[in-house]
């Protein structure tokens, strides 16, 4: 099977733009299933259940959120009740929805996702290295093939839980950094692994906001009102290529 891991989708016009090229995508690279980060979809802050609907219908198998995953409030009911949508497993209990969930590829494989939160310059969420811990124990011997978005700051924390759960989660990537690293790698014991997808949005800003309210928030530490940045549209993600249940070969992706 090939798996395609999509970047943080930033505001609506990437969405039209995922529309319009994931289906041709998905067929002409014979991708079986569509992970994406779909946590800045609404104009930067959350997503609305309608950006979901259409992320969904659009070819994405999986959402996952971050640490914007509460940004609007109408998702909340649907988090409760639509499998497909993940926000991070280690906020607090009594937030909405799952933070993990078991789908079938169209390739038949039933596929554990877990989505997790770092700690470091972030939120003070339960440890991601102890809650994911307990998510495999909990899902032991009902998924085919297991995947792990870390949706964090520090490269060095991602890079931990990497290695930590190497062998033990086939696919492992990063996300909320917006920028693309170029250490797609197979870990020693066989996991896929990314530190950050990078971003499907404009180009043209800072991490797909408007560059000037980015600088003058830097220069003046006023509240700033943020936008989504003009410019060109790019998607970005990476194919990992799973071919007999083990990941043989990774390829970062823009189209
Ligand atoms: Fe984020």
């Amino acid at each position: 099977m090939k798996l395609l891991a999509l970047g943080d989708v930033v505001g609506q016009k990437t969405i039209d733009v995922i529309e319009k090229k994931l289906p041709d995508y998905r067929r002409e690279h014979g991708i079986s299933f569509v992970v994406c980060n779909g946590e800045n979809a609404a104009e930067i802050r959350g997503m609305r259940a309608v950006d979901a609907e259409r992320l969904l219908a659009a070819g994405v198998d999986i959402i996952t959120l971050g640490n914007h995953a509460f940004g609007q409030k109408d998702l909340y009911p649907v988090l409760e009740r639509e499998k497909r949508i993940i926000r991070p497993v280690n906020f607090p209990p009594q937030t909405p929805g799952m933070g993990y969930t078991v789908v079938a590829a169209e390739s038949g494989e039933r596929v554990l996702c877990i989505n997790v939160c770092g700690r470091a310059f972030m939120d003070a969420y339960a440890s991601p290295f102890e809650t994911v811990e307990g998510v495999l124990k909990r899902e032991a011997g009902k998924y085919d093939l297991s995947v792990l978005d870390v949706h964090a700051e520090a490269t060095s924390e991602k890079l931990a839980l990497g290695r930590w759960f190497d062998g033990r989660i086939d696919v492992i990537f990063g996300t909320h950094t917006h920028v693309t690293t170029a250490d797609e790698q197979i870990l020693p014991r066989g996991t896929g692994y990314q530190t950050d997808l990078g971003m499907c949005g404009p180009v043209g800003g800072i991490l797909g906001t408007d560059a000037a309210a980015v600088i003058e928030k830097f220069r003046s530490l006023m509240p700033t009102r943020f936008t989504v940045a003009g410019g060109e549209v790019e998607l970005h993600g990476t194919v990992f290529e799973i071919p007999d249940g083990k990941v043989r070969r990774i390829t970062r992706v823009v189209f």
